[in-house]
């Protein structure tokens, strides 16, 4: 049986104090749906969000983290400085950090090889641009990109993945994927994942759908057979919504 997940993608959002206030109302409103919920706040507020949910099933993540272990990479944040501070999940490859800061498939098989290294729990994310999909090229894309950033690793590996795809033009833009439009890619993940390792590593996956899920579309979306949640951003800042959406597994 995969496992439900509603994780919420905080990006550049909420001062400590605004932290403190959304992941106590998280915790105090959270329904139990049987669902994973995790909350990815920015790396300055890992802390207080983490000591706000400690009594709480809620998890916490961090939103990117280095390959490296130390060293001379002004600005960055390595997995060992996350796991001191009780932070063992991480978001990589978002398309954010793909498009805004260059992330490489090459520097994501890095990362996520230094995150299984540490035993951390990977939602890694892909997802094809608006012209791949308009020219009927978006399945060559996501399936370049599993294969890039992923393939070098063993079955077992994926115990510690989940996998979020976020096709890039509906992040942000209210442009939702339709339902059918996500299971229909979803279902080839699947079958990409079955066909690299086997039915086993392919069932057991859980695949989120990233890219302006809301209230509204949530039941409809996480219906489908091949969509096990949802990976938030905007719906993720209200408390109202993102618990909304958790109720909507
Ligand atoms: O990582 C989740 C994010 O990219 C989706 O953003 O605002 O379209 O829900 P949003």
């Amino acid at each position: 049986m995969r496992t439900k997940i509603v994780a919420g993608n905080w990006k550049m959002n909420k001062t400590q104090q605004e932290t403190e206030t959304l992941a106590a109302e998280l915790a105090a409103k959270l329904p139990d749906t049987g669902a994973e919920v995790i909350v990815a706040p920015t790396f300055v507020n890992l802390t207080t969000a983490v000591r706000s949910l400690e009594n709480s099933v809620i998890q916490v993540a961090a939103q990117n983290m280095h390959f490296a272990d130390s060293g001379a990479y002004t600005g960055e944040i390595s997995a060992d400085m996350l796991l001191d501070i009780d932070v063992d999940v991480v978001i990589l490859g978002h398309s954010e950090r793909r498009s805004h800061f260059g992330e490489t498939d090459d520097m994501l098989a890095k990362k996520v090889n230094t995150a299984l290294d540490k035993n951390m729990r990977i939602i890694f994310c892909f997802g094809e641009e608006l012209e791949d999909r308009k020219s009927d090229n978006h399945f060559a894309v996501v399936e370049s990109q599993l294969k890039n950033a992923l393939f070098s690793l063993k079955a077992e590996a994926f115990k510690n993945i989940v996998l979020a795809y976020e096709p890039v033009w509906a992040i942000g833009t209210g442009e939702t994927a339709s339902p059918e439009q996500a299971q229909e890619m979803h279902a080839f993940i699947r079958k990409t994942m079955a066909a690299k390792y086997d039915a086993a590593v392919a069932n057991n996956i859980s695949i989120l759908y990233g890219g302006s899920v809301k209230p509204a579309n949530a039941k409809e979306i996480f219906s489908k057979p091949d969509v096990d949640g949802g990976l938030i951003g905007g719906a993720a800042l209200n408390a109202d919504d993102f618990i909304a959406i958790v109720r909507a597994i």
